[in-house]
């Protein structure tokens, strides 16, 4: 079986080597992928927004199946163009991904059915905003409805922070398109949990919980990034809050989806606030999250291909989906600078032993040595029995992978082991 995995970072990186388990595989294909994916498929240089060319390049391969794994080519119908040449895909059609594409679409979706999220109100005149925030609660959050690389939301702390937010995102367009709408809503406090689930349409099936570390420095200071490290599970999602999650916000989701003649299929990612008054939905993602995948496709004991094929088939009811209940933790190791400016193509040493633990987000080859080519460039992972373990057995591995402006986090699973200890 011919099989194409759209997308070349970390997460791909971990989708792949899950993949790879399946021996039904005989060729697997990352396109564009990163160099240091490439002893495990084959990577070629077609960018994941290239539609045209990503389709040309499965007609032309006689591609089985494909997975599409980052947001802009769900957003922009990747598998809708896939599917009109006969290849089934992993990953919802542009009508569903826009649960993610457009923040507007969402909180209405949620609002017309009662799913629990922030209160909020949208906009697509900036002199109404401007009005709306004289009297708003605040702190308030500002949000670009598209996408916006993960910097569209602005937690304004002072009213004036909200007004600029507002002023950049709709007078500047910093956010070009994606900022010709926006969202206000309610500041929510509370842990975060992020759940990634498998649906077809129909069935939905959490994977295990995890917990991303989105600031770039320890103690969750600095500025916002793509995420600096995970742990899974995450201990604030019981199962207790498991169950009213499904309950209020997994099944309700799928459901309205459907009723909205969007049925969403592949990975949905429902990023979870839980407050004082129960669990919210901060965002929905329409794929796998990153660094989220790399602590839970590790731990993840059943065949991934034959999951993924069943939420394209309609068949995931009667699919096995098991989870290991080991604990795995990974840590981002990033260019000095990240998230705003930084140097690249540093030669990365990565012992041999490690290498099979370790997620490449952006390596390039040089000389036939893997040089660092990214923002984010690595991520360890580790599994263990323990949180605890894992946290140590994952920064045991970082000391020993060594490139020049290496920056990670200290303390990447120290909150959930914080909230363990109190239990
Ligand atoms: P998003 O890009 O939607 O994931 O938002 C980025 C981060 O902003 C989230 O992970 C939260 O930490 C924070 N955030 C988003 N919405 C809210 C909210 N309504 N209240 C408090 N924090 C929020
Ligand atoms: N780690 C957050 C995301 O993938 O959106």
């Amino acid at each position: 079986m011919k099989v194409m995995l759209v997308g070349g970072g970390g997460r791909e990186h971990a989708i792949i080597r899950k993949l790879r388990e399946n021996p039904e595989i005989e060729e697997l294909y990352a396109l564009p992928g990163n160099a240091g994916m490439d002893q495990d498929a084959v990577c070629v240089p077609i960018g994941a927004k290239d539609i045209d060319a990503i389709t040309a390049f499965a007609r032309e391969h006689a591609v089985d199946y494909a997975v599409v794994a980052p947001d802009d080519p769900l957003v922009l119908g990747c598998v809708d163009a896939l599917e009109a040449i006969g290849v089934p895909c992993f990953g919802p059609r542009a009508n569903a991904a826009i649960i993610e594409g457009s923040k507007v679409f969402s909180k209405n979706l949620m609002r017309k059915y009662g799913i629990p999220t922030a209160q909020y109100e949208t906009f697509d005149d900036m002199d109404a905003a401007l009005r709306y925030l004289e009297t708003a609660p605040i702190p308030t959050v500002v949000k670009a409805d598209g996408l916006a690389l993960g910097k569209g939301v602005i937690i304004a702390q002072t009213r004036e922070e909200a007004v600029t937010a507002v002023r950049e995102m709709m007078a500047d367009r910093k956010f070009g398109k994606s900022g010709e709408r926006i969202v206000i809503e309610e500041f929510l406090e509370g842990p975060e949990v992020s759940v990634l689930s498998f649906t077809d349409g129909e069935t939905v099936v959490p994977m295990v919980s995890s917990m991303d570390h989105k600031r770039s420095g320890d103690n969750d200071t600095g500025l916002n990034t793509g995420g600096m490290g995970t742990v899974a599970p995450n201990p604030y999602y019981t199962p207790a809050v498991a169950a009213e999650c499904m309950e209020r916000i997994f099944l309700p989701t799928i459901r309205a989806m459907k009723a909205e003649g969007r049925p969403f299929k592949g990975c949905l990612y429902f990023g979870l606030m839980l407050t004082a008054d129960g669990p919210r939905v901060i965002e929905y993602n329409c794929r796998f999250g990153d660094p989220e995948t790399q602590v839970v496709l590790p731990l993840l004991e059943s065949d991934l291909l034959t999951i993924m094929r069943a939420t394209t088939d309609g068949t995931l009811a009667g699919t096995e989906v098991r989870f290991s209940d080991r604990h795995a933790c990974c840590v981002i190791m990033a260019s000095k600078g990240y998230p705003v400016a930084y140097e690249k193509g540093f030669p990365m040493d990565i012992p041999a032993d490690v290498f099979p633990h370790v997620y490449v987000a952006g390596a390039a080859r040089r000389d036939g040595r893997l040089v660092t080519n990214g923002g984010r460039v690595l991520g360890c992972t580790a599994v263990a029995d323990s949180l605890g373990e894992a946290i140590r057995d994952a920064y045991a591995m970082v000391e020993r992978i060594h490139f020049e402006n290496a920056y990670y986090r200290h303390d990447i699973g120290a909150r959930a082991m914080r909230a363990l200890t109190e239990d």
